[in-house]
């Protein structure tokens, strides 16, 4: 089908209309004119365009043949500085305030960590709207080590699914499942990275930022909003990378986070700290704390729950830092803040390529 595309989605599909209905065009620009093959079809269509009649001047050549039939990235059609403005605009409208030019953390090899699915012991991903198995030999997202890890289990993969994940500053990785091989070496319980110098260990199960030069990013900005603060606390903390890292500005730092395995991580990684302390507790069982200085909040997708949001309005810190890698999310509890200012609002570009953006925010009472 020959179709017109009118405007770039937030999810970064090409949008246009056929027969009445909305059509998403994968590896479309607004203004192009584009020859498409439905990819699927109910109340909307999704369509892949196949040749593009009419050029968009923001149109640049994907440098990966599987773009955008993988479906990971979205955007590498689009030249990296109309990438930064597009997700400027995205985060912008989702917060309805205005926000700072994205910072960019790496356009390539940038990512420290690969989920794969396998099949008949090919590694791949799978293409969202079709669930067609595509072979990947190489991301071009993915850091160098990730991608040899791949190529040397590439065909010999006994699993449905496999996790790469590399410590870009200290050349150890960690792949799990466990696989029946003789090498590499499977099934590391945990592999350690350097940020701004002090070194992390990550369990399998734990969270950690997926782009390093990004992490750091988010931490020295973080360091800038904060100054010198009072007590912090560090709700959602992972493996206690920001408490770590923040200890020296506060006179106390409270990290508390749920899951057992980044417990058993923040508590070798905090060692030695002793204005340090975690609790493994959710963030709404500990919450309100009076006297607080500055409250981080880094919840997951999903946002924080309500109570979590009660809680601070019961007893408000003087700053809040909200970090956020869904901006619709963000938008949502930061419009429940009541009684705060909206200072700055930082995006970073942890995810070049695809439309994913991490947003930073800091508000003050
Ligand atoms: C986006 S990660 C942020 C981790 C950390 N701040 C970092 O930058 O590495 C969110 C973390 O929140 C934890 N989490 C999710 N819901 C939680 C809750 N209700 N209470 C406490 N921790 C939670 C997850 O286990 C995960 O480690």
């Amino acid at each position: 089908m020959r179709l017109q595309v009118t405007e770039l989605s937030p999810g970064g599909e090409g949008l246009s209309s056929w027969e009445g209905k909305k059509v998403r065009v994968l590896g479309s620009l607004p203004g192009e004119e584009v020859e498409a093959k439905v990819l699927r079809e109910d109340r909307e269509v999704v369509a892949v365009a196949e040749e593009i009649l009419t050029p968009s001047p923001e149109r640049v050549s994907p440098l990966c043949p599987l773009f955008p039939r993988c479906t990971g990235c979205q955007l590498q059609h689009l030249n990296y500085s109309s990438q930064l403005e597009f997700k400027r605009s995205k985060v912008e409208q989702a917060l309805q305030v205005r926000a700072e030019r994205p910072i960019s953390c790496g356009e390539w090899e940038y990512r420290n960590h690969a989920r794969l699915t396998a099949e008949r012991g090919e590694i791949g991903f799978v293409n969202k709207y079709t669930e067609e198995f595509i072979r990947v030999d190489r991301c071009l997202l993915m850091a160098p080590l990730i991608n040899d890890l791949l190529s040397q289990l590439q065909g010999r993969c006994a699993s449905t699914m496999v996790s790469i994940r590399a410590g870009v500053r200290t050349g150890e990785y960690l792949v799990q499942p466990e696989l029946p091989l003789p090498s590499p070496a499977t099934g590391q319980p945990f592999y350690h990275e350097i940020l701004l110098g002090r070194r992390f260990r990550i369990s399998s199960p734990s969270f950690f930022q997926p782009n390093t030069e990004g992490a750091e990013t988010m931490i020295r900005t973080l360091r800038e909003w904060i100054g010198s603060a009072g007590r912090v606390m560090d709700a959602y903390a992972g493996v206690g990378t920001f408490s770590a890292l923040l200890s020296d500005l506060a006179s106390e730092v409270v990290a508390v986070e749920e899951s057992p395995s980044a417990e058993r991580d923040a508590r070798f990684n905090l060692r030695g700290l002793s204005n340090v302390r975690f609790i493994r507790k959710k963030v709404e069982e500990v919450l309100p704390v009076e006297g607080l200085d500055v409250l981080i909040l880094d919840p997951p997708r999903q946002g924080c729950s309500r109570e979590v949001l009660e809680a601070i309005a019961r007893a408000p810190p003087r700053k809040v830092v909200y970090i956020s890698c869904n901006p619709w999310t963000m938008g949502r509890d930061l419009r429940q803040l009541k009684g705060f200012t909206i200072e700055r609002v930082q995006p970073i570009d942890l995810f070049a390529q695809t439309q994913h953006i991490e947003c930073m925010a800091l508000l003050t009472r």
